[in-house]
């Protein structure tokens, strides 16, 4: 349709019709059919009357072509003007192909890799009927104590975060599905990593790490923006006009649709900073949220408000516009049901080709945090015993799968990845004990609003397993253990206070490791957990966060050598709890650790160092760096420095290095990190290959935002580090001169 239409159709709207383009609600009021709709926050009545259903805009979280064309049809044949619903959805690690949480994803350091796992689930979810999905997440995440640290494929990193934002929005785009960016902003900051907890920052720590993201998703036109929960700096985002109108649409020129996030309209009354449910109705209209997303806060008040003052009206007017343009983009005016197709999602969703490509992928991110004495891979005809709780466990995919994907059954444990490798008669396999005491996983359970499961001799059960792994690993070469923490309890709402591997694993371990066979670790979390309390006693650490369906495959893949890892972390692993927040483009104390007195910016009983450095991965592979040569040790605004350097596999495994380019300036008239991320090549390399790796350092590289607010670039030294991760590199010095 052509934009002229859509404005004669909003002509001829009346207010209620036009209020209802900005609310989205869940479909069982217009489908009786509560289980396979997930809620994804507190439920509530809305008290939408029947005569104001059917002007409704938008729909939360309804897949599958059968029922979404269900619902449509409903709607459309009650609608006045025939304006179809929009069917917005979480598809975040995969429609019903379920792929390695995103977190995961991103240690992969490929943008084919990550454009593969965004195209099959954008197809899945289109067919299935979405249309919008509400992704990519990009929250900056530091904490890890941030249950949702899980969603952020670009981890502490600005550079990374922006270039798979800008990879995620164009497939979306590029499958016909409309993407929504969230959650704007800098929700990933709340302090002590408790969900939805205060933010409060720096404008220059803002835009110098937390918006880059966004905004670089936003270049990338995407279609909307999600609000976040969090204040910023004292005021709601969902009610922040500085925020949503003076950055997001006028500097950023964003002029697409900006839903606000689950009931956050109506928690600006919680916050503090609406006086009540009129107030923050007036104050979100303003900031120009257009979408009530779950709560009545427009519903009940933007009538009366536009009676009382005709400006509202207009502000009304300008946010349908948005949805409507939305939905003409989207060709819904032509054909309400999108790219819904019963047969091709029959034959598309969960295909093979798609189960193997989701294998290949996660075998392709996993990453080896530990491998002494090249452990690892394993022999084929060692004797196996594999325990623990996630040695049988189909809890692999994260907590977001369980929006759409319900065959459980289909999901492959590492028990039978591994059967495929090995003669079964090699493999026994004990459970050893339950991810968490029966007493822990009720309080888990009480605390998230679940009921309990029935406590039945704990201690007595406890003891029963424990003994059974024991002799079950007595008669084994080797231990594969499969252990972390529970897919509940990361995840929206799934902060923790401390990240280490729960109790009652450590003790199995502690048991295990007496008996002085190796043990492989293969660690499932959907964090960075902190390890240090155990990984000295086992010989390979894989940390596998939540790979997803095929996950028992592709880890095998790689415990047995058939995929050499190469995944490399986007998000550092901590020493103890008590260190996060923690990442490695910090900026430097006056009193670095290195001082060698009580009065040094440290802690007592760990070093200030994170346990895995940001970028850091084992390989099969072994890489050697040498040789670094700069072009000239002298830039200007417009010369650029090449940069080259050897690197060699020196070893008889092919395998993908990731080569990092990092850099400090050294001097500033405001302080810089000591560290940040600049460019990476991902580079394949035959047994025994040497190759000279090249990057182009040029002015943009060198630019942040200054004492002014302004992103320039300064005059002075600056060093430029080379190597396999953010810790161990070697490095050059470099002048800017004007
Ligand atoms: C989450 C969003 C999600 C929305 C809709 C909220 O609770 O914060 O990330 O998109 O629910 O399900």
């Amino acid at each position: 349709m052509i934009q002229e239409k859509i404005i004669d159709l909003l002509n001829s709207m009346t207010l209620d019709e036009k209020i209802g383009q900005l609310i989205q609600i869940t479909p069982q009021l217009y489908y009786d059919d509560t289980s396979s709709t997930a809620e994804t926050g507190p439920i509530e009545k809305l008290g939408i009357s029947e005569e104001h259903l059917y002007n409704i805009g938008s729909i939360l979280n309804c897949g599958g072509a059968e029922k979404v064309k269900k619902v449509q049809d409903i709607f459309l044949s009650k609608n006045r003007l025939h304006i179809p619903l929009l069917f917005m959805a979480d598809v975040i690690n995969g429609f019903k192909t379920i792929f390695q949480i995103p977190l995961l994803q991103g240690c992969s350091w490929d943008l084919n890799l990550i454009q593969k796992c965004a195209e099959i689930s954008a197809k899945e979810a289109a067919f299935s009927g979405i249309q919008v999905n509400f992704s990519p997440m990009v929250d900056l995440v530091r904490d890890s104590r941030w249950g949702r640290v899980l969603e952020s494929t670009g981890g502490e990193d600005p550079y990374l975060g922006s270039i798979y934002a800008k990879t995620i929005v164009e497939t979306y785009k590029s499958c016909g599905i409309a993407s929504c960016v969230k959650h704007f902003a800098a929700y990933g900051a709340s302090q002590s990593g408790r969900d939805y907890n205060t933010v409060d920052m720096s404008e220059r720590e803002f835009r110098e790490y937390y918006l880059p993201s966004y905004k670089s998703a936003i270049e990338a036109n995407c279609d909307l923006v999600m609000t976040a929960f969090n204040i910023l700096n004292g005021i709601p985002c969902s009610s922040n006009k500085y925020l949503m109108y003076d950055i997001l649409r006028n500097e950023l020129k964003f002029n697409g649709v900006v839903i606000s996030d689950y009931s956050a309209i109506k928690e600006t009354i919680n916050h503090g900073y609406a006086k009540d449910s009129k107030d923050a109705a007036l104050k979100s209209l303003n900031a120009t949220v257009d979408i009530d997303m779950m709560s009545n806060v427009y519903y009940n008040n933007l009538k009366n408000l536009a009676f009382q003052d005709t400006n509202i009206e207009k502000l009304i007017d300008n946010a349908v516009l948005r949805v409507l343009t939305l939905k003409n983009n989207l060709g819904l005016f032509e054909n309400p049901y999108g790219q819904l197709d019963i047969e091709k999602e029959k034959s598309y969703v969960m295909s093979s080709e798609n189960l193997e490509i989701a294998r290949k992928t996660t075998a392709n991110t996993l990453v080896l945090l530990e491998n002494k004495n090249n452990i690892l891979p394993l022999n084929n005809n060692s004797k196996i015993a594999l325990i623990g709780p996630y040695a049988e466990n189909k809890g692999i995919s994260g907590i977001w799968s369980t929006i759409f994907y319900k065959e459980i059954e289909k999901t492959i444990t590492l028990k039978e990845g591994i059967e495929k490798k090995v003669n079964v008669d090699n493999l026994q396999i004990a459970r050893g004990c339950h991810i968490l005491k029966t007493s822990e996983f009720n309080n888990l359970l009480s605390s998230i609003g679940e009921s309990c499961i029935t406590i039945q001799n704990d201690d007595e059960m406890e003891r029963q397993e424990f003994e059974k792994a024991i002799n079950v690993a007595k008669n084994s070469d080797i231990i594969i253990l499969a252990i972390g923490e529970h897919y509940k309890q990361s995840g929206e709402g799934g902060s923790r206070s401390t990240i280490e591997l729960p109790d009652i694993q450590l003790n199995l371990l502690n048991e295990l490791y007496k008996l002085g066979k190796p043990i492989v670790a293969v660690l499932f979390s959907g964090r960075p957990l902190a390890v240090k309390n155990f990984v000295d006693k086992v010989s390979a650490l894989l940390w596998v966060g939540f790979p997803g369906i095929q996950g028992g495959n592709s880890i095998a893949d790689v415990l047995f050598g058939d995929v050499n890892p190469c995944g490399k972390l986007n998000m550092s692993f901590p020493q103890s709890t008590g260190q996060c927040p923690i990442y490695y483009n910090h900026y430097s104390t006056g009193r670095p650790h290195t001082y060698n007195t009580r009065y040094a910016s440290r802690f007592l009983d760990i070093p200030t160092y994170s346990y895995y450095p940001f970028g850091y991965g084992l390989s099969y592979s072994n890489f050697e760096y040498s040789n670094l040569v700069l072009s000239s040790d002298i830039i200007t605004e417009n010369s650029t420095i090449d940069l080259s350097i050897n690197v060699k596999n020196n070893s008889n495994v092919p395998g993908y290095e990731v080569v990092q380019l990092y850099i400090q300036d050294l001097v500033g008239s405001v302080v810089r990190p000591v560290k940040e991320l600049k460019g990476f090549k991902k580079v394949f390399f035959n047994a025994f290959e040497e190759k000279i790796i090249s990057f182009s350092i040029n002015n943009d590289m060198l630019k942040f935002y200054n004492h002014n607010l302004k992103f320039v670039s300064e005059a002075g030294d600056f060093k430029v580090f080379v190597g396999s991760n953010s810790r161990d590199n070697l490095w050059k010095v470099f002048s800017k001169i004007d």
